[in-house]
């Protein structure tokens, strides 16, 4: 495996693999790697010749408030699971690499980026939209691959890709849950022992939902059933609970068809976000 810290290296090898017809898939993240991000790396690993990861914690998407300067970065132990399941190419770039002085362009996914997250976290989805940008355009995937756990993400990237015309295909891939149905994510290191038992409420709350999806009759009547469930989680404050059209991210008017219920309820101080499907 080579671990490339710059871009034009990284660019270079891509390149040279694209000129061989090797088709690469890609699996963008900020590190602290666990089996949600290893189940993106296999999938990768199967439908490629070629695996490249990209391990960075983007300033720009984390406000002032945020855990920037806390976020895990266990890089020694990543790169050894890279290695251990066939990556092909680690880029580990720096922020100065990323974000020369004096960059000035952002991109932005208008509307679906102010909704559920971005109404609590402005602008952050300006700097994951810039960065993916900015990462395809260094990696140029053939295939690019995002955890469903990220819904909202996962759908500003389809439609960043759609509207500009980026020849990548974007692969969305099932949420991976511990044991206890909670969504493995970076973030829950951050649990106390306490906040981690109760934590898996969430889950079966959005699992509450799924199962009235056909019955609760309109989405007011479903959200305040997820919304009371919630609530019995001790510590816990509701950033929001949501239904909404799978690809607008609007809210759903009326229980009909495929929908998305999604969630972010903080506890104590960490913020957990998770999501599921609903047919009606
Ligand atoms: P990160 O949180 O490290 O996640 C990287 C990828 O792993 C994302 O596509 C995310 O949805 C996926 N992922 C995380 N937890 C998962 C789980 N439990 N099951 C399945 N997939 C999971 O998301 C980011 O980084 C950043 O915003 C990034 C896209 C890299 C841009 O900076």
């Amino acid at each position: 495996m080579k671990v490339i810290g710059r871009r034009a290296e990284m660019a270079a090898l891509s390149d040279a693999w694209r000129r061989r017809g090797l088709a690469l898939g890609f699996v963008p993240t900020m590190g602290a790697l666990h089996e949600g991000h290893a189940a993106l790396i296999r999938r990768a690993r199967r439908q490629n010749k070629r695996v490249a990861v990209s391990i960075f914690v983007n300033p720009a998407q984390f406000g002032p408030k945020e855990d920037l300067s806390r976020y895990p970065r266990p890089f020694a132990a990543d790169r050894r699971l890279c290695e251990r399941l066939g990556v092909d190419a680690l880029y580990h770039p720096s922020a100065r690499e990323v974000y020369p002085k004096g960059v000035r362009t952002t991109v932005e996914v208008q509307g679906l980026s102010d909704l559920l997250c971005g109404a609590v976290r402005p602008g952050h989805f300006k700097g994951v939209a810039t960065v993916v940008l900015k990462l395809f355009v260094t990696v140029r995937p053939s295939r690019a691959y995002f955890g469903e756990k990220d819904f909202q993400q996962l759908q500003i990237v389809r439609r960043m890709v759609r509207d500009l015309d980026l020849p990548v295909e974007i692969v969305g891939c099932p949420t991976v849950r511990d044991g206890d149905g909670l969504a493995l994510s970076s973030r829950n290191a951050y649990l106390s022992p306490f906040e981690r038992a109760v934590a898996p409420k969430l889950h079966q709350a959005l699992r509450l939902g799924a199962r009235l999806a056909r019955k609760a009759g309109t989405p007011l009547r479903l959200l305040r059933e997820v919304r009371r469930e919630l609530l019995m989680i001790p510590g816990a404050t509701i950033d929001y609970v949501s239904v909404v059209d799978p690809a607008s991210l609007e809210d759903a008017r009326r229980l009909k068809g495929r929908l998305r219920l999604l969630t972010a309820v903080r506890v104590g101080k960490t913020r957990l976000i998770d999501n599921i499907a609903l047919s009606c």
